[in-house]
């Protein structure tokens, strides 16, 4: 049994708490919040605190914590030589206080507390400073996750910065749709299916082969009338520069 505290409250330690519960080899002994009142959602049965100085034994202690804050968590720390891993993309490894061991535990998803996730399809990328601790980081991704990489703190900003496109600019870009829509009083329901058409294409499909639309085609009617209809808008740079960019992908527009 793989003993856990959670350090933090927020989305993540809140999902981890719940993956570990239903695992039979791991448990999470004890819950660290700087503000007790948000702990409370977590379950009765788990020990909680607040104070640095009653952090309980466990095998490893998880910080998930806000990015700026890491550093800060880990060096509050009065233990030493326990193993302390971190749960963020874009933070490095050796951010974590030298007193004790080193590692990363990042979850590769989006996490919100009101919505439920598979823990068993998401990739867990671990890396740490000794062997015998990236061993033990192995075994516990693998008691909730079908899919544990080993990760260098460098590919993990790759990583990280590859997921900050697909996911946020993916769903700002859902906004500037559902934006351009409400001017004419449209629900935004009607892209839904193409939305999620779109996402499950990559299965089965490179990005590369799965893209299509105007700019692809090089069908420079559309994309003029586009324009002409976004000559006031505030998204007509983003259009041009988004068409540019696929124009460019494909090779075409060095050949105009
Ligand atoms: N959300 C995601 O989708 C996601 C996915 C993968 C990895 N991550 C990473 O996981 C980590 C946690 O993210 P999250 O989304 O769970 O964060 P979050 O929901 O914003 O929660 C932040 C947590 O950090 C605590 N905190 C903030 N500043 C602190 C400080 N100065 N001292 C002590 N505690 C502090 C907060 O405590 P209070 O309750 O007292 O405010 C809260 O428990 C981050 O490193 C993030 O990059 C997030």
């Amino acid at each position: 049994m793989i003993k856990i505290v959670l350090i933090g409250a927020g989305n993540v330690a809140f999902h981890l708490c719940q993956a570990f519960k239903n695992s039979e080899n791991t448990k999470v002994v004890q819950i660290f919040n700087r503000t007790l009142e948000n702990i409370a959602v977590f379950p009765e049965s788990i020990d909680k605190t607040n104070s640095y100085t009653k952090l309980k034994e466990a095998d490893i202690y998880i910080i998930a914590v806000s990015d700026d804050s890491v550093s800060m968590v880990s060096e509050n720390f009065l233990l030493n030589n326990k193993l302390v891993v971190h749960t963020s993309g874009s933070v490095a490894m050796k951010t974590l206080s030298d007193k004790n061991r080193k590692g990363v535990f990042y979850p590769l998803q989006s996490f919100s507390k009101s919505r439920k996730v598979d823990f068993s399809e998401i990739p867990i990328c671990v890396e740490a400073s000794e062997e015998k601790d990236l061993e033990l980081l192995k075994v516990l991704g693998k008691s909730i996750s079908e899919k544990v990489v080993v990760i260098n703190s460098e590919e993990r900003k790759r990583l990280h910065l590859s997921a900050v496109i697909v996911n946020n600019f993916v769903n700002y870009l859902y906004q500037v749709g559902s934006n351009l829509l409400e001017e004419e009083a449209l629900s935004f329901d009607l892209l839904k299916p193409l939305i999620k058409e779109t996402a499950l294409k990559i299965e089965s499909l490179p990005p590369f082969e799965a893209q299509t639309g105007p700019a692809k085609r090089n069908d420079k009617k559309t994309i003029e009338k586009h324009l002409h209809l976004l000559k006031d808008s505030p998204y007509k740079k983003l259009y041009a520069e988004m068409t540019e960019a696929i124009l460019r992908e494909y090779s075409i527009l060095d050949n105009n």
